[in-house]
């Protein structure tokens, strides 16, 4: 009988919270093997995301709290709370997680939840990033990860990374431009968590102790 060995153990365990396609919860799973965390679950509140289907596929728990069924925002806060907490998750990940989450939620679980925004933050905050972006006339776009605050998509900047917009770009062919982006970097900044190097504090990141700039650290650190 070969001997099993759990390649699991020791690592950091995260959650990945999902709401539709999931590519970038792929992007987490196929980065994990040779990274320092491990993907205990994956829970959304859209019971047809296609990311459940990615998960189970790599045979990661799957849990679904579905919005519709509360009767209102802190009700499902509560019960997803719950859900996350059963997995004693060290972070929790926002992959395309398309709800708002209440303050209490949000302090809950401070300094250990993080999200991937499609633009450079603090521009274009919200939805239709890459439309926004486009409309306004810029010449760049790009993607951001930051701590998760009670301030819609203003918690602090963890890292952004740039892509050119070019003068024939429709909204779809700049987010496929943006998600190759997002799919090096959001692995790259959750192995930072989970080997210890960045944090919280003070309503700031910090990466190796030291502060990061309001845009971020350097994708390739
Ligand atoms: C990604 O572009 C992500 O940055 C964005 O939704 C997409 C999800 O794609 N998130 C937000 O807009 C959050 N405000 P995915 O499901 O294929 O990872």
């Amino acid at each position: 009988m070969g001997e099993f060995i759990d390649m699991t153990l020791n690592k950091c365990p995260i959650v990945v919270l999902i709401s539709g396609n999931g590519s970038n919860l792929q992007a987490l799973i196929d980065a994990s093997e040779k990274s320092d965390y491990t993907i205990s679950a994956v829970i959304s509140n859209r019971p047809q995301a296609y990311g459940l289907e990615r998960a189970a596929r790599a045979g990661i728990a799957t849990r679904v709290v579905d919005h519709t069924g509360f009767g209102n925002r802190d009700e499902f806060d509560v019960a997803l709370r719950s859900a996350i907490d059963e997995y004693q998750p060290a972070l929790v990940v926002l992959a395309g997680f398309m709800r708002l989450l209440g303050g209490d939620f949000v302090n809950y679980f401070a300094g250990r939840i993080i999200n991937i925004h499609p633009s450079l933050l603090p521009k274009y905050p919200g939805t239709h990033t890459h439309q926004r972006a486009i409309e306004a006339g810029e010449k760049e776009h790009g993607v951001s990860v930051h701590f998760v605050t009670e301030e819609m998509d203003g918690g602090p900047v963890i890292a952004q990374q740039r892509v050119p917009i070019r003068a024939d770009d429709t909204p779809e062919v700049l987010a496929a431009r943006v998600l190759e982006k997002e799919h090096l970097l959001y692995p790259a900044v959750v192995n930072w968590f989970a080997t210890g190097r960045l944090q919280m504090a003070d309503n700031k990141a910090l990466l190796d102790n030291a502060v990061l700039p309001p845009h971020g650290a350097e994708a390739n650190q």
